[in-house]
């Protein structure tokens, strides 16, 4: 109770950025100082499907480990094996079935936003589906979702059938999806949770997210504690051409899964492109 009412009153006066002075060095280090343009030089399509099928060998991983521990900035997708695997400390795709207070904000976010019931709308991260089956419920008709779990994939079919049968639905990791998808894609990109904030920052995830994105993305973002990858998020939105349209901050809800046994508050970030 005492945690919670700290954190609200540093939400209200610390404005714009949750940031403490703890991470503010790694914020600076995530956003400033990585060499993006070795991505393509380093991570072949290759690794990522091998990454993706669980079939990277073991002197691949080793090298991979090496130079990332030598040098911060050193391309890596290895983070997302985890995923892959289905069982990431205890985190299996039955825990993201529930709908909590952050996934209706959210969903009323998205409906809010997008201009028709035929939007084309991706959820970044969707794991088992839970928002896709809202928003197919409240009559959205052109869904996408992509998640490197494919355990959760599957459960899809079984726990939301009809969904599974309207979305269009990609087995990929963000960085293997945003790479190859071409520019203004989608209307709105939405995504739920720790899932960008798990992407390392040798992969420039703002960069791409909103190139591909025409309109809205809607982000339900953890932004107290423990972020992965720290980096000055609204900043990164701004030089990339969006700008944060509209905030709600905190949502006043733990994350939402049964293995989260220390708090995190919710916000949620709706950031726009640019009208020129
Ligand atoms: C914290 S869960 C959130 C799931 C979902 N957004 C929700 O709230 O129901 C993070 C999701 O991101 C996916 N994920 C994490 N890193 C990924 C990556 N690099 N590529 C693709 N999916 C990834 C995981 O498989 C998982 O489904």
């Amino acid at each position: 109770m005492s945690v919670n009412k700290n954190l609200n009153n540093e939400v209200k006066s610390r404005g714009q950025y949750l940031v403490s002075s703890a991470d503010f060095f790694r914020r600076v280090i995530g956003t400033f100082f990585h060499f993006r343009f070795l991505w393509k030089f380093v991570i072949s399509d290759g690794h990522i499907e091998r990454v993706l099928s669980n079939k990277l060998t073991s002197r691949e991983i080793y090298v991979h480990r090496l130079f990332e521990r030598m040098f911060w900035f050193w391309p890596r997708a290895l983070d997302a094996r985890v995923w892959v695997g289905g069982d990431y400390k205890g985190r299996t795709a039955d825990k993201y079935i529930s709908f909590d207070v952050s996934s209706t904000v959210l969903s009323d976010a998205v409906q809010r936003f997008a201009g028709s019931k035929n939007s084309k709308i991706l959820d970044l991260g969707c794991n088992v589906g839970r928002h896709l089956n809202n928003l197919h419920q409240r009559g959205m008709t052109n869904l996408h979702g992509v998640d490197a779990m494919s355990s959760a994939l599957d459960m899809m079919a079984d726990t939301f059938p009809e969904t599974y049968a309207a979305v269009n639905l990609e087995h990929n990791l963000f960085q293997g999806f945003l790479s190859k998808e071409e520019s203004n894609s989608f209307d709105i990109v939405y995504s739920h949770g720790a899932t960008i904030q798990l992407v390392h920052p040798s992969f420039d995830v703002v960069q791409h997210l909103c190139r591909i994105t025409r309109e809205y993305v809607v982000l339900i973002h953890q932004e107290t504690l423990q972020d992965q990858y720290p980096r000055f998020w609204h900043l990164e939105f701004e030089k990339n051409g969006f700008h944060l349209r509209h905030c709600l901050r905190p949502i006043g809800d733990h994350m939402g899964t049964e293995n989260s046994n220390h708090f995190e508050t919710n916000s949620l970030l709706v950031f726009q492109r640019h009208i020129p």
